[in-house]
């Protein structure tokens, strides 16, 4: 252990420098419920692999804007642009009333188009199949997302699905340009172009053009209902799936069901100008505050958070620690069928780190 390391008290967020020097700071969202005590596992095992970044963590709880409705604070949006990197934890989302999603603000806000959420079988943690391995990239801002939705008169409401040329190419070829930096050989379109002609159509047409810009990957074109009955018998069929927003929603979910849930599956919210790595699972506000809940999916997401920053080794340590210590299964938490604690698993991922 580094001298330094064993000045410090655990847990406590330090900026690292690398080779060549540069440490960078990253923004921090701690969220709700079991959020703050995940954020606090990840930065303890960040500190432990030396990683060159400093953590700016911000408070996101909503604000009134001027106009009455509920937003991001300013605070949290300047470290963002800062920063243009974010890890973010569960944020609590009303349903069906009070504000807005927070959690659909942020992307939002900082126009991050495309949603990336691979899902491989995690050694030692046994599923139904053992070789899964697909990638959702889903259009991250519009949809049926678009939150514009009125009542026409008494008992009917009319809920607009916004679908545009712009935002359909880009996450289209964002997910050929990903098929083809990592080695992925076909990119399928999901969609209900049968039904929603013109929507899905327009999104089908931006992912045929993105296609032919990319010949040496395959393209196919999927309806929805096909792609969930496939998938749950044979998700080997899939590669790369490229869909709109709420057809992402469901189906990233049924892909992360495949591995063992949304406890084990990380998620990027890339944009033009930066990117926001999250946890999607929930604020499990029954376990908080006990110390019983599973850093996994934030610390995978952190962990694709590094190979954006081209950080790749320390990607590579921390990622192949936590998949040692599942495989394993001697210090794991309730949720993956152990009963460990979140902090006794994060300091025995910490302790295989140093074997490394
Ligand atoms: C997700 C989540 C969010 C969504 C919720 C929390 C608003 O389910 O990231 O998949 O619906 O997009
Ligand atoms: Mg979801």
């Amino acid at each position: 252990m580094s001298l330094l390391r064993r000045l410090l008290p655990t847990g406590q967020a330090v900026a690292r420098r690398n080779m060549s020097g540069d440490v960078r700071t990253v923004t921090l969202i701690p969220g709700d419920g079991i959020g703050p005590e995940i954020a606090a596992s990840v930065q303890k095992i960040f500190a432990a692999a030396e990683v060159p970044i400093a953590w700016e963590p911000v408070d996101v709880s909503p604000v009134k804007n001027a106009d009455g409705t509920m937003g991001i604070p300013q605070a949290a949006i300047d470290s963002v642009n800062r920063n243009k990197i974010g890890l973010k934890s569960p944020l609590m989302t009303p349903v069906g009333k009070g504000f807005r999603s927070l959690n659909l603000a942020l992307r939002k806000e900082f126009n991050l188009y495309a949603n990336v959420r691979p899902c491989k079988s995690i050694e030692g943690f046994k599923t139904l199949y053992d070789d899964v391995d697909v990638v959702t990239i889903r259009e991250n801002t519009e949809g049926e997302y678009s939150g514009i939705e009125h009542e026409i008169v008494d008992g009917v409401v009319q809920s607009i699905k916004l679908i545009t040329e712009n935002a359909s190419r880009r996450v289209a070829e964002y997910a050929f340009e990903y098929a083809a930096n990592n080695g992925r050989s076909k990119v399928t379109a999901v969609h209900k172009a049968n039904i929603m002609r013109m929507s899905d159509g327009l999104f089908l047409r931006c992912c045929r053009e993105a296609a032919e810009k990319y010949p040496q990957i395959k393209f196919e074109e999927r309806y929805l209902d096909t792609v969930c009955l496939n998938m749950v018998q044979d998700p080997s069929i899939y590669d790369v799936l490229v869909m709109p927003n709420l057809y992402g929603d469901i189906l990233s979910d049924l892909c992360a069901g495949l591995i063992g849930g949304l406890g084990l599956t990380p998620s990027g919210n890339i944009g033009t100008d930066g990117a926001i790595f999250e946890a999607v699972h929930g604020t499990a506000p029954d376990i908080a505050g006990k110390d019983l809940a599973n850093p996994t999916a934030l610390l995978l997401s952190s962990v694709m958070m590094l190979r954006y920053m081209d950080l790749y080794d320390h990607a590579k340590k921390i990622e192949d620690a936590a998949f040692v210590v599942i495989k394993e299964g001697n210090v794991i938490t309730g949720d993956l069928g152990g009963r460990a604690k979140c902090s006794e698993y994060t300091n025995e991922i910490i302790r295989k780190l140093e074997t490394m």
